[in-house]
């Protein structure tokens, strides 16, 4: 059995005082309850600090939204893996489809960031996912297979063990439009079976495959039931207690 993972990914939004307000109203709607689920919260980097403090004693787990693959050194505004370590993050999210299209980043740079983060003891979120005009002509597939293969080159059995795949597809992505649940089981078991034929079936039916792409909490129940749907990473929905709680609750 695969434990569920839900992430929020918070992006360019709450600053300190937000994240303080958001992250109190979460542990309020808890309360003594252990969720089910595993529960990860990702603000950005000036809240990082903030939210390790809040969330001390908490079963709550803290991630970032993306990282630089040096140790160290000049390179001017970025932030390096032990850094991340350092503010009390466990988990980083790498190559987000924005970081991708809007920051330019190849699948070659982020394997060298998943290899950086798991030296250093971060465990990736890692996402993939097509662009509207991709599955629209048919490559969805040919894409995911691209962005898995080269993302995991060099990644061994045991290390895939501490990554999450996120699939996204790009065109869900705070479009209000989420692929029905059967689309998104549908590229989920293809995921699963490309980790069974790059690795093993064992690892394959360890691999945690999240969905993302306008997770909301009335459609967050019948995505999370599909057979290889283990959780989800939620951008808009988790800006709020309320909407986050309720996707935790769908668990
Ligand atoms: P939305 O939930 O706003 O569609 O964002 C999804 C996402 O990009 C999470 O990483």
């Amino acid at each position: 059995m695969r434990t569920k993972v839900i992430a929020g990914n918070w992006k360019m939004h709450k600053d300190v005082s937000g994240t303080i307000d958001l992250i109190t109203g979460i542990k309020a709607g808890l309360g003594a309850t252990t969720p089910n689920c595993t529960v990860i919260v990702c603000p950005p980097f000036t809240s990082l600090e903030t939210a390790s403090t809040l969330l001390k004693n908490s079963p709550i787990k803290l991630g970032a939204q993306n990282m630089n693959p040096e140790s160290s050194g000049a390179f001017t505004g970025e932030i390096s893996p032990s850094m991340l370590k350092s503010v009390g993050a466990e988990y980083v999210i790498l190559g987000h489809s924005e970081r991708r299209t809007l920051f330019g980043e190849s699948d070659q740079f982020i394997n060298q960031k998943i290899k950086k983060a798991l030296e250093a003891g971060l465990l990736p979120i890692f996402c993939i996912g097509e662009t509207l005009q991709e599955r629209e002509s048919g490559v969805t597939f040919d894409i995911l297979k691209r962005q898995v293969t080269q993302g995991l080159s060099g990644i061994s059995e045991q290390e895939l063990a501490k990554i999450i795949i996120a699939y996204e597809p790009v065109w869900a992505i705070g479009t209000g439009k989420t692929a029905s649940p059967e689309q998104a089981q549908e590229v989920h078991a293809y995921i699963r079976g490309l980790a069974a034929s790059l690795y093993s079936t064992a690892a394959a039916e360890k691999l945690i495959i999240q969905y993302g792409g306008s997770v909301k909490p009335d459609n967050a129940k019948e995505l999370l039931s599909q057979k290889d749907i283990d959780g989800a990473l939620v951008g808009g929905a988790c800006l709020a207690a309320e909407s986050f709680l309720g996707i935790i609750n769908a668990c």
